[in-house]
């Protein structure tokens, strides 16, 4: 499940797996959780090369159930620290570095390999259809109008307008999907699902639909 953030992605990722029993992976989660890790040190993350010589320091455990996803670094539990500001801020230069994708990419297909035996799993990211899984048995792309989607993640935050967080998700889509390594963009087998008329249980209802339907 691809898409850029507050299309709907982690809600309905999470509601599909529950459903169908499945594990689930918010790859997003890793690349915060980095970030997370990186804030810590000081890292200069204008200096990509900086990025780049830490990429593997950090020790990332991740929880794949669906009612109780959640990340660990170096033991520490961030998943709610990852939520914060500063790393929304930093998150697009620390994923945007080739090193920490190539390390992430392979940290993901090791967790989907292991889910398999147990029924699979729902992914969600920006390059999952097209890099991790490009053999996934389904792949959908969610959109939703600039609008919708900064009315979401307004309704989910604290302490922001609508207006700031079109601005700052305008900024993100824009180095998501410009960035040389592994672009934010719909595999060409990917179903695209616009989510902006949807409610969530409409989402979930339509993703089940076409699970069924490809599966
Ligand atoms: O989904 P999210 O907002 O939590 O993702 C955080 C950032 O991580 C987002 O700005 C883009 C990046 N990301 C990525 O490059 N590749 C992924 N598979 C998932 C997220």
């Amino acid at each position: 499940m691809d898409g850029p953030s507050g299309s709907g992605k982690s809600s309905a990722s999470r509601g599909v797996a529950r459903a169908l029993s499945l594990r689930y992976l918010d790859t997003g989660a890793m690349y915060r959780a980095v970030t997370w890790w990186m804030l810590q040190r000081d890292v200069d993350l204008a200096d990509p090369s900086a990025i780049a010589a830490l990429a593997d320091e950090p020790a990332l455990a991740m929880s794949t159930d669906p009612d109780a996803p959640g990340v660990t670094v170096d033991g520490t539990d961030v998943t709610g620290p990852i939520r914060g500001q500063d790393v929304t801020g930093a998150v697009s230069a620390v994923s945007a570095v080739p090193e920490v994708r190539r390390r992430l990419v392979a940290l993901q297909r090791e967790i989907i390999a292991e889910s398999l035996p147990g029924g699979g799993i729902v992914v969600e990211g920006r390059d999952i259809g097209t890099v991790v899984a490009p053999d996934a048995a389904v792949k959908i792309y969610l959109t939703a109008s600039a609008e919708a989607r900064a009315q979401r993640r307004t309704a989910e935050l604290d302490g922001t307008t609508v207006e700031a967080q079109k601005a700052d998700m305008a900024r993100r889509d824009r180095l998501d999907s410009t960035r040389k390594a592994d672009p934010l963009t719909p595999a060409a087998d990917a179903i695209e699902l616009d989510t902006t008329p949807l409610t969530l249980d409409d989402v979930i209802a339509e993703v089940l639909r076409l699970v069924k339907e490809r599966a």
